[in-house]
């Protein structure tokens, strides 16, 4: 049924409908034909949402017993974790599930780069997406700096010293970020009003980036274009209802192994440590997912020209549905990128690794190469395999290789010899 033929079953219903048109938009939602190859990469994007709205609630919980104040935060999350009823849990639940969104995020980036879910028609939905990326990034950092700890507290001033790089008007924006000459109290509020402000405006822009799906509908595992709804369809309800909440269930295991088990483990021991101006850690490091681009900015010898590499490798990937110049989508038909795919990944670990280990002597050397190749994907192998791949031979349909129509050469002549016996 069309979103146009729909009508609510009740009187009530129809009135309200008729007024404000949910029922209808809830309607879509459900019959909205998804394809029926889906993988469990596809999960993810449920899965996310469940960590927004996650951090959002313990968050706000969190809100009501922290105190923004560079005298009184340390001790009202040291107040947090002992006193408040199962504030430890909530406190934990916050803490991880900052890292388990980011888990989750990598996963959903690239799974779109292995199957092309940036490319024409979904150009959009790729740019809010680094939008929100973006976004979380920020709100993560300015998250780690209220429990005023000792990374908290070096972290911001290091990573906030960064744009006294900018010519002629950096230091200024430093002291107005800091709002004063240095990390202070004044900074501890504002982060403390932003951190609690962006994840409503990462909300929103994830309406946005669903609407922005539901217009081409989702890419698929060999990224060909469907009719829909069609015999390449599904509704999504119960069918990819049922399939995201099985991943989620997945998820949450391990998300409750690290805060039941391993709570501390993927935080930074000097935390525990209250601030202080006048001790510097012997290294400070940002939380696990930031290190890639630490890496990056450590490794480029310049200040300046650090801080635009690091700002430069988040562009290169708003560019992407630009840069990658090959009709085909998916990489299961594309057997040298494919190989690219992986030596990107590998690259990625290899930067986060150098990005947690000093930089000088052989890590620098390697974060430097590692720097360097990363932008040779986007910028030059990208662009030019585009041109120069031979890519394997598309199927039509999802339905038809299997039913015996088109050969698909990704499968085996026996598979294929088998299924048409059949
Ligand atoms: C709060 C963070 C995010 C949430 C809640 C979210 C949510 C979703 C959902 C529910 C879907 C559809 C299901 C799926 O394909 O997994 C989706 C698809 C997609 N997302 Fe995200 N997303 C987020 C962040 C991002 C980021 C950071 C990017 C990349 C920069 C991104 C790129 C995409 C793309 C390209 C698709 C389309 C995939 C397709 O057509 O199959 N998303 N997202």
């Amino acid at each position: 049924m069309s979103d146009h033929d729909y009508q609510p079953s009740s009187k009530l219903g129809k009135w309200f409908n008729d007024r404000l048109p949910l029922l209808t938009l809830s309607n879509h939602l459900k019959e909205y034909p998804t394809p029926k190859n889906l993988n469990y990469w596809w999960t993810f994007g449920g899965i996310l949402t469940f960590c927004l709205i996650t951090q959002i609630i313990t968050g706000i919980i969190l809100g009501m017993h922290y105190i923004a104040h560079a005298d009184l935060a340390f001790e009202s999350v040291e107040h947090i974790m002992r006193d408040v009823n199962y504030g430890w849990l909530i406190r934990y639940v916050h803490a991880n599930g900052a890292s388990m969104f980011f888990l989750a995020v990598y996963i959903h980036i690239f799974r779109a780069l292995y199957y092309g879910s940036y490319k024409s028609p979904r150009e959009v939905i790729w740019i809010i997406g680094m939008i929100i990326y973006f976004l979380m990034m920020a709100t993560a950092f300015m998250g780690y700096v209220l429990p005023w700890g000792q990374m908290s507290f070096w972290g911001a001033t290091v990573i906030t010293n960064l744009f006294s790089a900018i010519p002629l008007v950096g230091e200024s924006i430093t002291n107005w970020m800091w709002g004063g000459y240095a990390v202070d109290n004044p900074t501890l509020t504002r982060f403390f009003s932003l951190h609690y402000l962006l994840p409503f405006l990462i909300l929103g822009l994830v309406i946005l980036h669903i609407w922005a799906l539901h217009v081409p509908g989702n890419n698929n595992p060999i990224g060909i274009d469907l009719k829909k709804p069609s015999k390449d369809t599904v509704p999504f309800h119960p069918y990819i209802v049922i399939k995201d909440l099985f991943a989620l269930l997945l998820f949450l295991i391990v998300f409750a192994f690290f805060v039941f088990y391993s709570p501390n483990i993927l935080g930074h021991a000097d935390n525990y440590i209250e601030a202080n101006p006048l001790v510097t850690p012997a290294h400070i490091v940002p939380e696990w997912y930031l290190l890639p681009f630490y890496a990056i900015l450590r490794s480029i010898p310049d200040k300046l020209f650090g801080v635009i590499a690091m700002f430069a490798s988040i562009f290169v990937l708003v560019i992407l549905p630009w840069l990658d110049t090959s009709k085909v989508r998916s990489a299961i038909f594309r057997p040298i990128y494919k190989q690219f795919y992986w030596f990107l990944v590998a690259d990625v670990i290899i930067l986060g690794y150098m990005g947690a280990m000093p930089a000088e002597g052989t890590y620098l050397v390697i974060a430097r190469v590692a720097t360097g190749y990363y932008f040779i994907h986007f910028l030059i192998i990208l662009p030019f395999l585009g041109f120069k791949e031979k890519t394997l031979e598309v199927p039509l349909s999802i339905a038809e290789p299997v039913l015996g129509g088109f050969p698909n050469e990704a499968a085996t002549k026996d598979t294929y010899n088998i299924r048409k016996n059949l």
